[in-house]
């Protein structure tokens, strides 16, 4: 599939005085952009009052942005109910795991499984879709606002308590099957009705993991049906793309299941905001990187998201400048709006739409950038912008080009490792993406793939650590895989109930392997490994006789084998994760370059990429990237 690469913005036609579109829309269109995101906070414009709608100054924006040649994605307001709506019902808003109820004044107040809220939800979008259903300006669709942002996927409220009864007598049947399930007889935990059973906060000490667990799924679940609900009445009265704009290093709920009702899985990408608060990293990196951003989060995401959308993906958000959320918000260095744009393209994107038009000089994002100042005088990112748009129109159209890697990405393992961490430090975000940095550093085009992905013979190597409970998919795919599997620490190690499998995990297709015992390593105890660097956070002593190809130093099977399935047993630091990916790569004949630091590339079907993450210039080969630079060359 060739692409079409755009540009868009995020605009907030009801943030404006009306005499003021005209001029922002030609500016758009003079910039270079095809589309500008409108509608997705302005519930409280499009409904003052409880049924009185006005749509007028709506159609007014739609029409003033599609005269000037830009088309409109249009987002649902579900994510802001107008304060009226809690005259209406009371009882929708989310409640916190402390129990206490989570308040108006903000946004994201709604608990997902509050019947009334989605009735209300299934109402505005009903009007919205068949009025703007087959407008010739809107040629796209959001839904709602980056779903879980604030810490909402989980609510302990009464309507979901009530929800989630529900579903595990749908999922259980009877509550005896509940009781062996989680194993209830533990601590005289049996229930005799699904009304006995509670959520699971507010326990005297932690509640049954598998009863965590099912409460994980049910919330995951509740998210995908509330998401349903709006594709379901969008999809009768339009046929443009509907889109929902995820977030980065978000896990709660489980995004390939939002993604099969959605066409585009678009994503909010914040580089500095993500370096500054959401990463592990040493303080060095952070320094180092604070005005680029991570070299390799955005990556893992673009990577992640176009597996989410099945192919078709966008940013919907991209950072401008400072932002106003994170600890530190520096300003990026000048060619990041540019070079996090390429990226973006590089890995597939479709388009990429900056967060926001203007900086609002109100409310709760006064200090969050956008491509205009709040004076309207243009911003840096706004001349970066317009290169990018200068550059696209020189560029040929291309897809995606094929990767010969695969990382498998599982939401229900990030919950899983939540639950029963078992060591401070074990993360499975944490723990994926470091096997994708590692990844990166070899130069290395990855795709990431679903849990339940059945067809593993596009791929020479596959990466699946971490991986709680292996899919019939993927353990049957595994039996007859022909390429390099690497999987561990932790992989299969759980029953699909959440209990110990017996016989022992990882119980993987052919390799007589059982792990005996397991620890979790505080940061100053490593077990070294005898070819050269460590098991850090994890650690795993294994038996059996399948064929040992590294060990610890104190004499254990760091890594086994059979065929094509090798197992670790530890999580690696860097040093020793790049010897066992290099020698895999180098066993199944994947090209690898091992590059420098901040220095990565991705290859399109047409072209090599080279993006440097420095604040320095880089060599590479006979050329000099700049900071903060971008260099492509045709292949
Ligand atoms: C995103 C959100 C936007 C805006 C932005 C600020 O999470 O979708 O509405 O708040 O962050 O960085």
């Amino acid at each position: 599939m060739t692409l079409k690469r755009t540009l868009g913005v995020c605009y907030y036609p009801e943030h404006w005085p009306e005499t003021q579109w005209h001029e922002d829309a030609a500016r758009m269109a003079a910039l270079g952009l095809t589309w500008v995101r409108i509608g997705e906070f302005a519930w409280g414009r499009m409904e003052p009052q409880p049924g009185r709608m006005d749509w007028a100054w709506l159609d007014r924006a739609i029409d003033v942005l599609g005269n000037a040649g830009l088309k409109v994605v249009l987002g649902t307001p579900t994510a802001t109910p107008p304060r009226w709506m809690l005259a209406k019902h009371p009882d929708m808003l989310p409640v916190g795991r402390d129990g206490q109820t989570r308040g108006f004044g903000s946004r994201r107040h709604y608990c997902f499984s509050h019947e009334g809220y989605r009735r209300e939800s299934a109402s505005i979008v009903t009007l919205m879709a068949e009025r703007y259903g087959k407008h010739p300006h809107v040629a796209a669709w959001q839904t709602d606002n980056e779903y879980a942002c604030h810490d909402t996927t989980l609510s302990y409220s009464q309507p979901a308590l009530k929800a989630f009864r529900n579903w595990l007598a749908q999922k259980y049947q009877s509550t005896a099957a509940l009781n062996r399930a989680w194993g209830n007889v533990f601590w005289s935990m049996d229930y005799d009705s699904f009304d006995d059973i509670g959520l699971p906060n507010l326990t005297v000490t932690e509640a049954n993991p598998s009863h965590v667990m099912d409460f994980r799924r049910f919330s995951s679940d509740q998210v995908i049906s509330y998401n349903r609900i709006q594709t379901d009445i969008i999809r009768k009265y339009s046929a443009a793309p509907i889109a929902h704009n995820y977030m980065g290093r978000v896990t709660d709920f489980d995004h390939f299941g939002t993604g099969a009702d959605l066409d585009i899985a678009a994503w909010d990408s914040y580089p500095l905001g993500f370096l500054s608060d959401r990463l592990e990293v040493t303080p060095d990196h952070k320094r180092r990187f604070a005005r680029q951003g991570d070299p390799d989060l955005q990556a893992f995401h673009h990577d992640l998201y176009r597996a989410v959308g099945k192919g078709r993906w966008w940013i919907m958000e991209q950072q401008p400048g400072p932002v106003n959320w994170a600890p530190y918000n520096p300003d990026p260095l000048p060619g990041m709006a540019r070079l996090w744009a390429w990226e973006a393209f590089a890995h597939g994107a479709e388009t990429v739409c900056y967060f926001r038009w203007r900086q609002a000089p109100f409310a709760q994002e006064q200090m969050h950038a956008g491509l205009l100042r709040s004076d309207s005088v243009a911003a840096p990112a706004h001349d970066e912008c317009a290169q990018v748009a200068r550059e696209l129109a020189q560029m040929p159209d291309a897809g995606t080009a094929a990767a010969p890697v695969a990382l498998v990405f599982d939401y229900a393992s990030a919950w899983a490792w939540e639950t029963q961490p078992q060591g401070r430090d074990f993360d499975y975000f944490r723990l994926a993406f470091a096997f994708y940095k590692g990844l990166r550093r070899l130069g290395l085009n990855v795709d990431i793939i679903a849990p339940d992905t059945a067809d593993l013979s596009q791929y020479k190597l596959v990466l699946a650590p971490g991986v709680a409970t292996l899919s019939q998919q993927l353990l049957t795919a595994l039996e007859t895989y022909q390429g390099h599997a690497l999987l561990g620490p932790r992989t299969n190690a759980k029953t699909g109930d959440f209990a110990t499998p017996v016989p022992l995990a990882p119980n993987l297709p052919g390799l007589d392997a059982r792990v005996m015992r397991v620890g979790s390593l505080p940061p100053d105890l490593p077990v070294p490994l005898a070819q050269g660097g460590n098991f850090l956070h994890w650690r795993e002593k294994l038996e059996g006789s399948a064929t040992v190809v590294e060990t610890t130093e104190d004499g254990f099977p760091a890594v086994v084998a059979n065929g094509a399935i090798n197992y670790l047993a530890g999580w690696p630091d860097d040093e020793a994760l790049d010897r066992i990916l290099l020698s895999a790569c180098e066993n199944i004949g994947i090209e690898t370059d091992i590059l420098p630091q901040g220095l990565r590339r991705r290859d399109t079907p047409t072209h090599r990429f080279w993006f440097n993450y420095n604040p320095v210039d880089m060599e590479w080969g006979t050329t000099t990237i700049p900071a903060a630079g971008v260099h492509w060359e045709p292949l």
